[in-house]
């Protein structure tokens, strides 16, 4: 990724929380940007948020020229993302130009108006909502280049004020071939609204940005508290670790560990209940063990037994890194931790490794029951089991380890326990299978880089999983795209 001052440009934060990691630092200062998008996708949002920014934490006055809210509804629609304009306005720093009642004979000396505004506040910022209304006072294409060439020779060269022109897309228009604005931008940004598994996927895309190669081109954004975009996950290294503070269960949950992930599942996992959780190809081991781990964590914090079966690629040594990452003893992993892995000659033996043979499955199955029971006697707690289906795909075959999830479905049940299952991609009928007869099931897949969690069962909104480090511990951080 970019950092800031790399390259030579004088570029201005945008604002857009998120937004500058993928523009390579913010908006090339006194450029002409384009923001397209169809009605109601947040461009409005995204503008106050550049001007309200760019006036409170980089000190550069804005002016915002409206052709289709008036100052009242501008004013009390951006209070609820906590933008307080009109105090700006007050003190000199902002200037709302109303400009809905604007007829075709005034369209000569708007330019006039906009520049006067300009200069009078003395503003490093404008937005012009929008310019395709602009561009409809005027009969002739000449006129709209005139004006273009206006903002740009003295707007944004001569004062160096960075400006937005907003421009409208009618539905279903996802392109920005309209006319003539394109060519002359330093930049052009489309925001759109689009579909993902049935969900609202909200999608930013940089189609050109001065001085700034696109090769990240597309992010997923959201509305929740303002315009949120989400650059690629990154994984984040822990600065102090610290022991994993414990969540409290409920009379009818367990907690997942998350306080995020509780109230994405509202409440947490039923007592009792099989949870599968659907992981996609592209998805990292550290990434779905954000949703995974926690449980464990929390579980054994709580002085409860948890098994665990592997996934293929996870061996048991990175699971017992996990363990000590949530900063449990020798003492209480010895105890409370069981972890299935292959027996072979030589093995070692350790209090938290559990050898199966893996040639009968039967044998193996009383195995695990025995496992499971001895933590739940010894702790007089219910008991957490975490399988990777693929494992046992591997060792037993489709059928038989659709059996057994049967057998633990129902056993889960009757002793209050929890089961998690996850399950990787090439299994489409076990996933049918499993998915019937789990509680519930989330997915986790990637879109431009972005995690993406959401539930089938309970079915949820789309939410972007980010590392939360704060604790000193990974947690995941869900925020929803609304
Ligand atoms: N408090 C809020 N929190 C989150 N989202 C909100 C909130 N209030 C409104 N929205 C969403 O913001 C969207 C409208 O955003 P905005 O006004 O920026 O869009 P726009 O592209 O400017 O629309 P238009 O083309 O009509 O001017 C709506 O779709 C609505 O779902
Ligand atoms: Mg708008």
């Amino acid at each position: 990724m970019f950092e800031m001052g790399r390259d030579d440009i004088d570029r201005t934060p945008s604002g857009i929380e998120g937004l500058d990691e993928i523009i390579g630092g913010g908006f090339p200062r006194g450029s002409l940007i384009i923001l397209a998008g169809n009605p109601g996708v947040g461009k409005t949002i995204f503008s106050a948020s550049f001007l309200y920014r760019g006036i409170v934490d980089y000190g550069e006055r804005g002016v915002y020229v409206s052709f289709a809210e008036n100052r009242e509804a501008f004013f009390s629609n951006m209070r609820a993302f906590g933008f307080n304009f009109e105090e700006l306005e007050k003190v000199g720093k902002f200037r709302f130009l109303d400009l809905i009642t604007a007829r075709e004979e005034a369209a000569p000396a708007i330019m006039e108006t906009i520049l006067r505004e300009v200069s009078e506040v003395g503003a490093r910022r404008l937005v012009i909502d929008s310019f395709s209304a602009l561009a409809q006072m005027f009969k002739e294409t000449h006129e709209v280049r005139i004006i273009l060439h206006t903002i740009l020779s003295r707007v944004t060269r001569l004062l160096g004020c960075t400006t937005l022109l907003i421009v409208e897309n009618p539905y279903g228009e996802n392109r920005i071939g309209f006319g003539i604005e394109e060519f002359v931008a330093d930049g052009i940004i489309l925001l759109r609204r689009s579909r993902l598994a049935d969900r609202l996927l909200r999608e930013l895309e940089v189609f050109k940005m001065r001085g700034t190669p696109t090769y990240e081109t597309q992010a997923v954004f959201t509305l929740k508290g303002g315009f949120k975009v989400f650059p690629p996950f990154k994984p984040k290294p822990i600065e102090k670790p610290s022991r994993f503070q414990p969540q409290p269960d409920t009379e009818l949950f367990f907690s997942s560990g998350s306080p995020d992930l509780d109230k994405m599942l509202g409440g947490g996992y039923p007592r009792g209940s099989m949870v599968l959780i659907e992981i996609d190809e592209q998805i990292t081991t550290l990434q779905y063990h954000l949703i995974a781990v926690p449980v464990a964590w929390n579980f054994i914090a709580h002085g409860r037994g948890v098994f665990v079966v592997p996934s293929a690629g996870v061996d048991q040594s990175l699971v017992l890194r996990r363990a000590w990452e949530g900063g449990f003893t020798k003492d209480e992993i010895n105890s409370l931790l069981r972890i299935r892995v292959k027996d072979y000659p030589g093995i070692k033996s350790e209090p938290y490794l559990v050898a199966f043979r893996g040639e009968n499955f039967s044998e193996d199955y009383m195995r695990y029951m025995e496992v499971e029971r001895d933590l739940r006697e010894r702790t007089g707690q219910p008991t957490l089991s975490v399988i990777g289906v693929d494992t046992l795909i591997n060792i037993y075959g489709v059928k038989e380890t659709i059996s057994a999830l049967r057998f633990c479905a129902t056993r889960v049940r009757e002793v209050g326990d929890l089961d998690i299952v996850l399950l990787k991609p090439g299994y489409p009928r076990v996933t049918k299978i499993l998915s019937a007869i789990a509680d519930i099931h989330l997915r986790i897949t990637r879109e431009h880089g972005s995690v993406l969690v959401y539930g089938i069962k309970p079915r949820t909104n789309l939410y972007v999983l980010e590392m939360d480090v704060s604790r000193g511990y990974a947690m995941p951080k869900l925020t929803p795209i609304i």
